[in-house]
């Protein structure tokens, strides 16, 4: 066959298609169209100055979302970059790392830490609570050479808030660093990286950014830079070496790995539309939203494991009730309704069900959708709810306490 021989027949290949979903899950959640069509703008080169203007408006907005004035980047890859980025920046073989350990990415950071051959002080409690920082204080006094806390603020697979800005002073008077994941809060609840003296803190684009999942925004105080500088070894990678990678990011703009310029185009869209709706305002759209979503549940009488003071808005943890087989109805929420919820992790698992409300996912629409697809297939199971039930609480909610536009 020559070339001519395939004119007007069909190609191969048809253009990508992928089906419409209400992503509901613990993440991704979906994506603003106004982000898509940023990422679509042409390919220019990392080092070109147009790009270093793209870099500096995106480095300072990333200072506004985080709020420090220390340094913020982004490491390109999923949030686990930015988790491994700081853990193998900051500890050497043999170093004392103290992890609490609430939940299944904390068991990650573990086993990152494990593989990097630090020794590791595993700090468990139990799932659907806060962290006590008495827990650590203890831990501390007996540990005081350690190296590294490292903590979740937002623990997606437990649904659960922890005191980090406690937790991070207490790590300090013990003259230790302090990291963070802040993968699921960052731009849905308030995270205060200088106000809380945090020395590393790693998230995902995918989540309450509304941006699609690659790219990892990170802050990084000067004082661990200054550690991470002054190591005896080198980090083991040197892709993911925070020093590089900040030394691109920096005024020096020296060549590291290829940037991904479009997720960076996508990252900046994003930022944007955070900072353009308001900090305050995100957080509060994510608040009330999920104060809907609850007074829908819990008049459905549907119960949740996390106790109430720990609750994230992002993530909200639902207890199946008897009967209800956790494969089975997340097979029909998907099939026949299109959405998409997580199932449970760990200590939660086969028991409850994870709904996640972030970012372009944090809407009313959603939270009606799922109740309603709720109230029409839990009957099936013999649990009877009434209709109409959880979305006319959920619309009382919203008419008492309405989620800011979005
Ligand atoms: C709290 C938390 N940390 C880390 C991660 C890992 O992020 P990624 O899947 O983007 O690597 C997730 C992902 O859901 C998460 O929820």
């Amino acid at each position: 066959m020559t070339p001519d021989d395939s004119n007007g027949s069909e190609p191969r290949f048809q253009p990508l298609t992928v089906p419409r979903r209400t992503v509901m899950g613990p993440g991704p959640s979906s994506a603003s169209p106004t982000v898509l069509r940023a990422m679509s703008l042409p390919v220019i080169g990392y080092l070109d100055p147009a790009y270093f203007d793209v870099l500096e408006e995106v480095e300072s907005m990333l200072k506004e979302v985080f709020k420090t004035e220390q340094r913020a980047f982004a490491v390109a890859g999923a949030g686990s970059a930015g988790m491994e980025a700081g853990l193998q920046s900051i500890l050497e073989r043999g170093d004392k790392v103290i992890i609490c350990s609430y939940g299944y990415f904390c068991e990650r950071q573990v086993m990152m830490c494990e593989r990097l051959g630090a020794e590791v002080i595993e700090l468990r409690t139990e799932w659907g609570k806060a962290f006590d920082p008495q827990v650590l204080k203890d831990a501390l006094r007996e540990h005081a050479d350690t190296r590294l806390v490292v903590s979740i603020h937002a623990e997606t697979s437990a649904g659960t808030l922890h005191p980090v800005k406690e937790m991070s002073e207490i790590a300090h008077d013990a003259g230790a660093l302090f990291l963070t994941d802040v993968v699921t809060s960052l731009a849905g609840c308030e995270v205060d990286f200088d106000g809380w003296d945090l020395d590393f803190a790693y998230s995902g684009s995918q989540k309450c950014l509304a941006a699609p999942p690659g790219i990892s925004p990170v802050a990084l105080s000067e004082r661990a830079l200054d550690h991470i500088r002054g190591r005896k070894t080198l980090p083991s990678s040197w892709y993911l070496d925070l020093s590089l990678i900040a030394d691109y990011w920096g005024p020096e703009r020296k060549h590291h790995h290829t940037n991904p310029v479009n997720m960076v185009y996508g990252l900046r869209e994003a930022l944007a539309l955070a900072l353009n709706e308001g900090l305050e305002t995100r957080w509060l759209r994510h608040e009330r939203v999920a104060a809907a979503l609850r007074a829908g549940l819990n008049a459905m009488g549907l119960e949740s494991p996390v106790e109430p003071s720990a609750r994230l808005n992002q993530l909200t943890v639902v207890s199946l009730p008897k009967g209800v087989d956790d494969v089975k109805l997340r097979g029909q929420l998907f099939d026949l309704y299109g959405i998409e919820v997580g199932r449970g992790l760990g200590q939660f698992a086969g028991k409850v069900i994870r709904i996640g409300l972030m970012g372009e996912s944090c809407v009313p629409a959603n939270v009606f959708n799922l109740l309603n697809a709720l109230e029409r297939l839990l009957p099936e199971y013999g649990y009877e709810t009434g209709k109409g039930v959880g979305t006319g609480a959920a619309a009382a909610q919203l008419a008492a306490e309405p989620a800011p536009l979005y």
